[in-house]
């Protein structure tokens, strides 16, 4: 009989699904319309879980799982997984870190473009034929230009270092903060928020979020100034979205590009007004090159923990 896995997100990846298939008992517990009775008839066998890494897994589900060997996680941040529980119950937890550094850093970067200059509203405007109704060039505002600006990245991680390679090849000199200074890095450290946001023209945002709830809030955004660009590619509860878009609203930061939200798949209403505004829903690491490396360092961790081997992937064991 084929070990059984519970999935709680769809792969988009074909090959990833059918050996998933091939392997295993796929419980696709997404497509369920009553996910608790589900769990009630399945949940004695599930060997293996594979979420998202916003989905994660709650401690009231991982406990109805009782023969389980591993939580895969199919993305990076593990904020959503309660670690040191995993921990307790000896269960691997993995991520799949390294596969999409790339990706996640080339949406920073586009995100940031296309705020700046406008991008997604000069779009609207051709799309909506607006051009030859007002041909002036007046009818859009200046633009502001992305190459030099000062750039500021919560979070060095491999995320942020990669972030930090694209804007430098733009010409933009690179602050960051994080827990302390890293000495492999030739950019300039600065240990408080409010501080680096306020030598910043762009915030960019690629911490976990793990401890770091809301911490950027009107204080910060006041800080980041009305020249100032907020983007924010790593996790939607890092900002206070009432306070954002106030700043917003007020003009007290010239523009945000966001991938993440704090109630995904919901974004603030006022937000969906804002042509200063350019979003995203959730889709950094949204390519068929990084989801099939994901897809097979998942399929990688669950392969070892139910072959009685530690994942090489694994957070917590
Ligand atoms: C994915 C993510 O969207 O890696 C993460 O932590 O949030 C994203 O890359 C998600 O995990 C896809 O399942």
């Amino acid at each position: 009989m084929k070990p059984e896995v519970l999935q709680l997100n769809a792969i988009l990846i074909p090959s990833i699904n059918e050996q998933l298939n091939a392997l295993y008992t796929m419980r696709r517990l997404f497509e369920q319309e009553d996910k608790d009775s589900y769990i009630r008839e399945f949940g004695r066998n599930i060997q293996g879980v594979i979420t998202g890494g916003h989905t994660g897994i709650s401690n009231a589900l991982m406990d109805q799982l009782p023969s389980l060997k591993i939580v895969a996680v199919n993305g990076v941040g593990t904020d959503a997984v309660d670690l040191n529980y995993a921990r307790a119950r000896g269960i691997p937890v993995t991520a799949t870190i390294g596969a999409l550094t790339e990706d996640v850093a080339d949406l920073a970067i586009g995100l940031l473009i296309a705020t700046c200059r406008g991008i997604c509203s000069g779009d609207r405007f051709v799309r909506d034929g607006q051009w030859p109704v007002k041909p002036q060039p007046s009818a859009i505002p200046l633009a502001r230009r992305f190459s030099g600006m000062r750039v500021g990245i919560v979070g060095m991680g491999r995320v942020g270092r990669a972030i930090a390679t694209r804007a430098a090849a733009f010409g933009c000199p690179i602050r960051y903060t994080d827990l302390h200074a890293m000495d492999d890095l030739p950019y300039t450290f600065v240990a408080g928020l409010k501080e680096l946001a306020s030598q910043s023209d762009a915030l960019i945002l690629a911490a976990a979020a793990d401890k770091a709830e809301g911490i950027v809030n009107a204080e910060i955004l006041q800080a980041l100034g009305k020249d100032g660009f907020l983007i924010n590619i790593a996790r939607g509860r890092l900002v206070n979205e009432p306070d954002l878009v106030q700043a917003l609203a007020a003009g007290r930061i010239a523009g945000a590009g966001l991938d993440v939200f704090v109630d995904e798949p919901n974004v603030p209403p006022a937000l969906l007004k804002m042509d200063n505004v350019a979003l995203q829903a959730h889709r950094a690491s949204a390519t068929w090159e990084t989801r099939t490396a994901m897809g097979e360092m998942v399929l990688a961790s669950i392969a070892q923990a139910l072959a009685g081997e530690r994942p090489t992937a694994s957070l917590t064991t």
